[in-house]
C-alpha cells in the first residue's frame, strides 16, 4: 500500500535494526484519514469472505481495525491484556509470550461476542514474532470460529511471524512488509513478491 509506505518513509523512526517507532500515525497519535485509507484496503482484500467480525488485541490494533469494521459492516472485538472489572469468568483466553518484552501475559475476550458460525478477521497493527496472532488464533478455535486470515498493518519481514503464520495455511494480508531496518533505512519486500 503505497500511501502507507510512504508515511513510513516520511515519518518512521528507525530505533534500531528490529525496531521501528510510528507513533505519529499508528502507535500513540493516530492519523485518522490514513486509518480509513488502512481500513478500506483491508475490506478490499477481504470482501467476498464473509466476515461476520474482526478481532484485534489493545490497544494499537483498535484504530484499523475499527476502519475496517466500519466498511465491512461488522463489529470490532478487541481482546483485553487486563480484565476489566465488569468481565467474569465467562471468557475465553490465551497466553501470549513476547520476546520483545520476554514476558507472558494473558489476554481475553467475552465469550458472548465470538461464537460458532462466525466468520473472524484477525487484524493487528504490528506482525513481529506472531505471537500476538497465535494468541488471538487460539481464543478463535476455541470459539468454534472460522478466520478468514489475518490482517496487518506493518509486517516486519525479517522475524518469523509472516512465514509461520503462512506455513499453517493461514492467509495474511500485510499492507507494508519493512525487509529490513539495516543502516537506519527502512527497505520494503516488493508487493506480490513472498
Ligand atoms: P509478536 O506479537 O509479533 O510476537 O510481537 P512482540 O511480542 O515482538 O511485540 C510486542 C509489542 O511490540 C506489540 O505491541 C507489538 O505490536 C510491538 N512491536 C513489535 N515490533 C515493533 C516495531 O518494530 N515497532 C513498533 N512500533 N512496535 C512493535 P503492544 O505491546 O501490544 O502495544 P500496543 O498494541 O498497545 O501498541
Ligand atoms: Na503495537
Ligand atoms: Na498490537
Amino acid at each position: 500500500m503505497k500511501q502507507l509506505q510512504e508515511k513510513i518513509i516520511q515519518e518512521g523512526k528507525v530505533l534500531s535494526d528490529q525496531v521501528l517507532k510510528v507513533d505519529t500515525f499508528l502507535n500513540h497519535q493516530i492519523d485518522p484519514p490514513l486509518m480509513q485509507a488502512i481500513g478500506e484496503e483491508f475490506a478490499e482484500r477481504f470482501k467476498g469472505s464473509g466476515i461476520t467480525k474482526i478481532l484485534t488485541i489493545e490497544s494499537s490494533g483498535i484504530a484499523p481495525s475499527m476502519m475496517a469494521g466500519l466498511i465491512l459492516g461488522v463489529p470490532v472485538i478487541f481482546a483485553r491484556k487486563r480484565k476489566s472489572v465488569t468481565m467474569n469468568d465467562n471468557l475465553y483466553t490465551a497466553s501470549v509470550h513476547s520476546f520483545t518484552k520476554n514476558v507472558t501475559s494473558d489476554i481475553s475476550v467475552s465469550k458472548d461476542f465470538l461464537k460458532n458460525g462466525d466468520v473472524v478477521l484477525v487484524i493487528d497493527d504490528f506482525l513481529a514474532n506472531g505471537q500476538a496472532a497465535l494468541g488471538l488464533l487460539d481464543i478463535l478455535k476455541q470459539s468454534g470460529a472460522e478466520l478468514a486470515g489475518v490482517g496487518i498493518v506493518i509486517e516486519k519481514g525479517f522475524q518469523p511471524g509472516g512465514e509461520m503464520l503462512r506455513g499453517k495455511g493461514i492467509r495474511v494480508e500485510s499492507l507494508a512488509i519493512v525487509e529490513s531496518l539495516e543502516n537506519g533505512t527502512v527497505e520494503f519486500r516488493e508487493e506480490g513478491v513472498s
